[in-house]
């Protein structure tokens, strides 16, 4: 069972892949070691709390979840309330937490963790990447220490959610981006390309809905909030759940499709920064860019039954 220290910006998808991993915790079919949040749905400490209120409710109380970047390296802070409400859970108003976030910061946690736990943990990043450059920044030898790196960022082929060409996490800090993809540590990238053709329909909610389970109701209620934000991008009710692939994958990678290129960040294009960009040619003249395994396709039926029955 992998051992799983995620960091993420809780955040509805996110919220919904605390509760996935929760059952797998449960079935004895995942570790959750440690969550830490950055900026980008939400500011970090309302990510926080929201983690722990999550975590609350699914029974899962002895996670330590730490603070981390405040900021992107390289820019303003930006948040997405309008896909995951101004509180990060769709409006929802949910009582405070008991629990509280650990003392140190998420960077901090990130190094501690895999000093601890060298080459055993899954580091599942569903959020911004300045939490990982800032640790890679602190701990060089950080590509070593973990056994895999699953994140979800990205777009190649398929358009961009924040600008016509950007993916959300990398846009929210492309320097970031651009270090942890270079970083030569096994790396997994869960690009949009794979994560907009499992967009769950009216009908999967309606059944999410209907189960007799108060996470369930909790779920159902959120992703309402976010099925609503996406008839914009949909043209109908319905929700991609970018983060829960990411996690599913990193369970078990068996139902993804991959290609294996070096993977760069456009930095400074006028209307492109932010945008994910691999080189397909077979040959490379850039030898030293290491290459990311990026998911490209995925088997969709698995993943919605997956999720729904985990959810239920
Ligand atoms: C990503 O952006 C965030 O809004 C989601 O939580 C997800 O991690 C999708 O682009
Ligand atoms: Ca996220």
């Amino acid at each position: 069972a992998p051992k799983i220290l995620l960091d993420c910006d809780t955040g509805i998808d996110d919220a919904i892949t605390l509760l996935y991993l929760a059952t797998l915790v449960k079935a004895g079919e995942a570790e959750l070691v440690a969550v830490g949040t950055v900026h980008g749905n939400v500011a970090p400490d309302v990510g926080a709390l929201n983690t722990l209120r999550v975590l609350e409710r699914a029974g899962l109380t002895e996670v330590p979840v730490a603070v981390g970047a405040v900021r992107p390296m390289a820019q303003d802070v930006n948040y997405a309330h309008d896909w995951h409400g101004t509180d990060g859970l769709g409006e929802t108003g949910l009582p405070e937490p008991a629990g509280r976030p650990v003392e140190i910061s998420a960077p901090e946690q990130i190094i501690r963790l895999g000093r601890e736990h060298p080459g055993e943990l899954t580091l599942l990043a569903v959020g911004p990447l300045t939490n990982l450059a800032i640790a890679l920044l602190l701990e060089p030898s950080l590509p070593t220490l973990f056994r895999e790196v699953m994140v979800m960022g990205g777009a190649f082929d398929h358009q961009g959610n924040i600008t016509s060409h950007a993916e959300a996490n990398v846009w929210h800090d492309p320097e970031a981006a651009e270090l942890v993809l270079g970083a030569g540590w096994p790396i997994t990238l869960v690009p949009l390309d794979a994560t907009h053709p499992t967009a769950v329909d009216g009908g999967w909610l309606d059944r999410l809905a209907e189960a007799d389970s108060e996470v369930a109701r909790f779920a159902a209620r959120i992703l309402e909030f976010y099925a609503t934000a996406y008839t914009r991008s949909l043209g109908k009710r319905g929700a991609v759940i970018h983060d829960a692939l990411a996690a599913m994958l990193a369970v078990d990678p068996s139902i993804g499709e991959y290609a294996e290129r070096p993977v760069r960040v456009e930095l400074r294009g006028e209307r492109t920064r932010g945008t994910t960009l691999w080189d397909r040619r077979l040959y490379a003249d850039e030898g030293d860019r290491p290459v990311v395994r990026v998911a490209v396709g995925v088997d969709v039926a698995a993943f919605q039954d997956r999720l729904l029955a985990a959810l239920r």
